[in-house]
């Protein structure tokens, strides 16, 4: 049964894009992201699990560092998490490798240069895909905060971290994120803010989601977003960045939200550009070069920042905005 509010309003946002972004949302990704702990390699066992992996790839992102080197692109249902039991994976949709990539190139360096720690807080952090990218790819230089205010979401979390990393490279906490500025301010060098979000691609593919929504349920998420961005530039520190994302194909939830803190009186701050150069620091090995895709491709620029959506590219849908504490 169609809903007649939603498609309306979606129709009326997006005009004649909805049509194919809508069936697009529906579909199942057409790839799927594929993290793998080095650690996970040691048996033999392991080591023929992980070249499944890299023959089913079409495509390998590489990045530089100490800890692990690449992630492996693959596409959708073309190899199950029960076939690689010897490895320990993390299946997630490359537009949110994206996202937290961005984060950790404009974080990066510093250098371990003997000066603090330098501090980074994942505000709403379960399950934890971009929390253990995160943790891999930014150094030891980097005390983390891994944040989720649900109690059952949390401890799947604590579990997906804790196979990734020991217990001493990180600490999970059960906050309202939109209160933490009432508790700490100007301290974190770099927050992630992935918000909770109308997800619309959720709603389209649940009915008893779709009954849920609303314009007015839109508007009390808003106003969510709105108290943990607006906090989230008070705990970075003069120059500190803010990721902040969500899967909302909904500009209120979107670009309006960061132009609301770009024009905010009490807040100073600005968008940080540049994100296709920080992206090219990606490389790319393709298996089947005529379905590479690297991660600048995937990009689209919005008003305020960048989306990935799905009719287009085949991932996603998802939109971030990389913003910068001025004073
Ligand atoms: C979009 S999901 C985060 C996905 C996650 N970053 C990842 O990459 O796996 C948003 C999360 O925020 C949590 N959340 C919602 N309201 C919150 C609040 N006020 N404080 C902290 N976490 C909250 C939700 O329970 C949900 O797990």
């Amino acid at each position: 049964m169609k809903k007649p509010d939603f498609h309306a309003f979606y129709q009326n946002l997006w005009s004649d894009r909805w049509a194919s972004l809508e069936s697009a949302l529906k579909r199942d990704a057409s790839w799927v992201a594929v993290i793998i702990c080095p650690d996970g390699t040691d048996s033999a066992e392991g080591a023929r699990q992980l070249s499944q992996v890299q023959a089913a790839s079409i495509a390998c992102w590489k990045l530089r560092s100490d800890l692990t080197d690449e992630i492996y692109v693959l596409p959708h249902n073309s190899i199950k998490a029960e076939d690689l039991a010897n490895l320990t994976v993390y299946f997630l949709d490359p537009a949110s490798v994206v996202v937290a990539l961005c984060l950790v190139f404009a974080a990066s360096p510093p250098l371990d240069d003997g000066g603090p720690r330098r501090y980074l807080i994942d505000l709403c952090a379960a399950p934890g895909g971009k929390s253990i990218l995160l943790r891999s790819y930014l150094n030891s230089v980097w005390r983390m905060v891994f944040n989720e205010r649900s109690d059952s979401r949390r401890g799947r979390l604590k579990r997906n971290l804790e196979n990734f990393f020991k217990a001493d490279q990180f600490s999970v906490t059960g906050h309202d994120s939109r209160q933490w500025c009432l508790h700490e301010k100007g301290v974190a060098d770099a927050i992630l803010l992935d918000a909770p979000c109308s997800s619309e691609k959720h709603v389209l593919e649940n009915s008893k989601e779709f009954q849920k929504w609303s314009v007015s349920r839109s508007s009390r998420i808003q106003t969510d977003q709105w108290s943990m961005l607006a906090s989230s530039l008070q705990v970075v520190k003069p120059g500190g960045l803010v990721m902040y994302s969500t899967c909302s194909v909904h500009e209120g939830e979107n670009d309006q939200l960061v132009e609301r803190a770009l024009t905010s009186k009490k807040l100073k701050c600005e968008v940080v550009g540049g994100i296709e150069e920080l992206l090219n620091q990606v490389r790319v090995d393709s298996k089947a070069v005529s379905y590479l895709k690297h991660p600048t491709e995937l990009i689209e620029k919005t008003k305020f920042g960048y989306q990935i959506l799905p009719d287009r590219t085949g991932v996603g849908p998802i939109y971030f905005s990389l913003i910068r504490r001025t004073t």
